[in-house]
């Protein structure tokens, strides 16, 4: 079992094999919302290497009303349940334990094992919710073939799904009805489901690339099931996609789908039975808008790519998380790229890392992509262990290119099918299949902190000589002073002076080929001889590896690497860079801001120019991305610098922002075409700068009063209210009446009253916790109130008076006892806290230390204590 050691953390260097295997299981649940009986048969093997070794099974909070060995009842003197764990003694060979418990799913609100939706009952067992339900050895190297029955009342609980593929159903003749599955994969607890309810659907039939025929189907409550359709199409290219880019098919004859109103994450890739966070499901042109069927897509993708790359493959231990998150955030990333444009998935990802991941990597959460001690694992499904472990992967894809990585995908693949994996397992294999030492490249997995890459140049006029000199270093983050170097492959590129590329190869103790150069000591020199003029660099182009670049370059430099640079991601990135310049008041922030202003009007009139590319050109780097890069944030200081250089370019630019607002109307209606959300895209942003310079946000309110699409009427409803525009309430008002009965439409206008950039969005926030639309229950409303107001307005959150963090830190004590895990994410918000200029750090301690006698769940003092620590 899970050992904790005196310091009340499980370590990764503790890992012990299962003592008992538990080949089958057999599982019965009689349903029922208030109380609900589950039959568990678990058939066990000793592990021949550890015999004699006692049964020790979780289960958390059961009443245990039966217990049998092998048929016969047990005695009470020969096992021992204690509310967390039942350990049997005397047992020797194989044998066969059945139990029977009650549970309690209506007064379930931690969300996790079997709780209730709605009128749905759903279970939700990532990472440790599967003991809620029955005894187990709730551990993910343990994996039994399942079969289960569930029972019901059939006018309540007319679908009855479970893992794997249906085998029969019944009518028990008293109102009841019964429906058993059989799950022939080996798979362990944590990706075992079931639902139960009302549930409509929307269906497809496919075969697939080996010849199974495969149901898809997506369930919803009936009222939400008109808005499955773009979900069920999302499987369908993510199952084709799996089997053209890395050649694995789906394995089982359905793959259910089904959409929850109340989740605590986006969602979950049971074994042939995913559940979802309905925002990430329902979707149509009057709800969603395009930003949410691109998330829909990718994040139905990533469920969906888990089946191999988590599923048929599993984790060895929780440390090994990101083995399965890492490796698939990966694989949903390159299917979006694949199937949309590379560039922008490449700048939303970009913008996620900088502005999110690097913070949490230099703040006080800070953990190794492989933690090697944890005390609640629900806190790291982090930043660090899906972006940053995908962005390793994308390292290990970068330096054995994409033939070998994708033979190192087969091998891997094929070497732990059916079991449970480590990262050496996947390490091992794409060591075999390259042919490359791997054992650096390791390193990224258990040094935590984002390494930083200095640049020094050197010109010699006289010889030519160019030498570039690159230091490599990672700071010290929470219990690791000291750091190695990485392997780190950086792109590089020297322009001559009209532009052209330098083809010479440069001399160097370091591996290069091809602009490109292997870092892996802490210091490495590059030299060109001869070269006529000084030549202009520029470094880790398509952001080839997640590191911060320090290089002192002027403002005409990188005006001119605007011009030369030819790919839009690396534009972007310069633009992004100019933008850094003014924004963080360096000297040359006057200059940048010309330049960049340069380079925007150069776009807004550039008819090649993809709209949606221009559009996240206009989007300069956020608060978090910026407070990042200082080592004392002064918040308001930071965010008045901000806007008043939006302020400044929307002026230099109202013309063309007019012209393209315009000229785009036409194109922004043609439905959900990839020109037509482009065009909504640029039309937004323009709209947004416009609104700037118009007190009265005339052209806001005429978008907002037109209708359209959400895309199109959220934009404007933001515009209105950020810009406390005159007509800001009435179209508040008027949105929320008329989406008053959708819970995922409420959200968006909520998180629009807690982002308004003032900081007396924090009584309008406290204002709508008094109204019935404040349901602490419920995460997305928690996230879409609390979360956002924590997260994206710094004016409030960050209020002088420290009113912002005290109603953080209240929600957090009080959601506490609702969901610890909801509750322990908010506090997220505090990691970079030590950072923040006085007197806001004193006020975020005054609103932390009290929290303290305020926990009653591990969740949140888990990261309490690590935030003080
Ligand atoms: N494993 C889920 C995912 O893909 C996330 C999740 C974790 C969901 C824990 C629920 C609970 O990414
Ligand atoms: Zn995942």
């Amino acid at each position: 079992m899970t050992q904790l050691r005196g310091d009340g953390h499980v370590h990764l260097a503790d890992y012990a094999a299962p003592a008992w295997r538990i080949p089958h299981a057999e599982l019965q649940f009689e349903l029922d919302p208030d109380a609900t009986v589950v039959s568990a048969r678990l058939c066990l093997s000793p592990d021949p290497a550890q015999p004699g070794q006692p049964l020790e099974l979780d289960g958390e909070g059961l009443e245990l009303l039966d217990i049998t060995l092998d048929g016969q009842p047990l005695a009470p003197g020969r096992y021992d349940y204690d509310g967390r764990r039942l350990v049997v003694h005397g047992l020797s060979g194989d044998c066969e334990l059945a139990t029977r418990v009650r549970i309690h799913p209506a007064g379930n609100t931690r969300l996790e094992g079997l709780y209730r939706s709605g009128d749905l009952l759903l279970t939700q067992c990532e990472a440790q919710g599967f003991r809620r339900i029955t005894f187990m050895a709730d551990r993910p190297d343990v994996m039994p073939r399942w079969r289960i029955v569930l029972r019901a009342n059939r006018d309540a609980f007319p679908v009855l799904l479970a893992n794997g593929n249906p085998l029969a159903s019944q009518d028990l003749g008293d109102g009841r009805h019964e429906a058993s599955w059989e799950n022939p994969h080996p798979t362990p607890a944590y990706l075992f489901a079931i639902a139960a309810g009302p549930l409509e659907r929307v269906s497809r039939r496919l075969q697939t690339a080996e010849g199974r025929d495969v149901e898809i189907n997506i369930w919803a409550e009936p009222s939400d099931v008109a808005r499955c359709q773009y979900a069920l199409g999302a499987v369908e290219r993510a199952l084709r996609w799996d089997e053209q880019r890395f050649g694995r098919c789906y394995d089982l004859d359905v793959f259910n789908v089904v959409a929850a109103q109340d989740f605590t994450m986006g969602a979950m890739e049971n074994k042939g039975l995913n559940i979802f966070n309905a925002r990430y499901i329902l979707a149509d042109e009057s709800t969603a808008t395009d930003a949410d069927f691109l998330a829909i897509e990718s994040v139905v993708a990533h469920e969906y790519l888990h089946n191999w790359s988590g599923n048929r493959v599993t984790l060895r231990d929780w440390f090994q998380l990101s083995l399965k998150e890492g490796l698939t955030v990966f694989r949903d990333t390159e299917f979006s790229s694949d199937l949309h444009s590379r560039a922008l998935k490449r700048i939303e990802v970009v913008r996620l890392l900088r502005g999110r991941q690097f913070a949490e990597d230099a703040g006080a959460l800070a953990h190794p992509v492989r933690p090697d001690r944890y005390k609640e694992i629900s806190n790291f499904y982090t930043l660090t262990i899906y972006e940053k472990g995908a962005e390793i992967i994308r390292v290990l894809h970068t330096l054995v290119g994409e033939d070998a990585f994708r033979a190192g995908m087969d091998r891997y693949f094929a070497d732990n099918d059916g079991k449970a994996a480590t990262l050496e397992d996947f390490i091992a294999a794409h060591a075999a299949a390259s042919g490359r030492d791997l054992t650096q490249f390791a390193r990224w997995y258990a040094q935590a902190g984002t390494p930083e890459v200095s640049v020094s140049a050197d010109f010699d006029g006289a010889s030519g000589d160019y030498t570039l000199t690159i230091d490599q270093n990672t700071p010290p983050t929470p219990g690791q002073q000291h750091k190695q170097p990485l392997v780190i492959p950086l792109r590089y590129r020297l322009f001559d002076a009209d532009g052209t590329s330098v083809t010479q190869a440069p001399e160097s103790d370091a591996v290069v080929r091809d602009g490109l150069v292997e870092l892996t000591a802490a210091r490495h020199v590059l030299r060109w001889r001869g070269l006529e003029d000084k030549p202009l660099p520029a470094f880790n182009q398509g952001f080839g590896a997640p590191v911060k670049l320090v290089f002192d370059q002027g403002v005409d430099e990188l005006a001119r690497l605007v011009r030369f640079e030819t790919d839009s991601f690396n534009r972007w990135d310069l633009l992004q860079r100019l933008a850094t310049e003014a924004l963080l008041a360096r000297p040359q922030a006057e200059a940048a801001t010309g330049a960049l202003s340069d380079a925007l009007a150069g776009l807004l009139t550039d008819a090649q120019a993809d709209p949606a590319f221009v559009a996240e050109c206009l989007v300069l780097p956020d608060f978090d991305t910026l407070a990042e890069q200082l080592d004392e944030v002064d918040v308001q200081a930071l965010v008045a610098r901000r806007e008043e250089l939006l302020d400044r370019l929307a002026e230099d630019q109202v013309g063309r922002l007019q012209v393209r607002y315009e000229a785009l109307a036409d194109a922004a209606r043609e439905g959900l075409s990839g020109r037509a959300m482009s065009a909504r895209a640029l039309r937004n942003a323009c709209l947004a700068w416009l609104t700037r310079l118009d007190p009265e946000a005339r052209l806001a309110q005429a978008q907002f009063d037109a209708g359209g699409t959400m895309t199109e009427r959220i934009a404007a409803l933001r515009c209105l209210l950020h810009f406390q525009a005159p007509g800001a309430d009435a179209a508040l008002a008027g949105f929320r009446d008329a989406h008053a009965g959708d819970p995922l439409v409420t959200d968006k206008w909520v998180a629009l009253v807690a982002t308004r950039p003032h900081p007396d969005a924090l009584g309008d926030v406290q204002s709508l916790m008094a109204t019935p639309w404040w349901k602490p229950a419920n995460p997305n409303r928690v996230r879409a109130l609390v979360g956002s107001f924590a997260r994206s307005n710094p004016l409030a959150f960050h209020r002088l008076d420290g009113a912002g963090y005290q109603l953080v830190a209240d929600q957090v004590a009080a959601l506490d006892a609702v969901s610890p895990q909801v509750a322990a994410r908010l506090l997220g918000a505090f990691e970079s806290w030590r950072r923040w200029a006085e007197p806001l750090r004193a006020r975020a301690r005054a609103a932390l230390a009290p929290l303290d006698g305020r926990l009653a769940s591990p969740d949140a003092r888990d990261l309490l204590e690590r935030l003080l620590d």
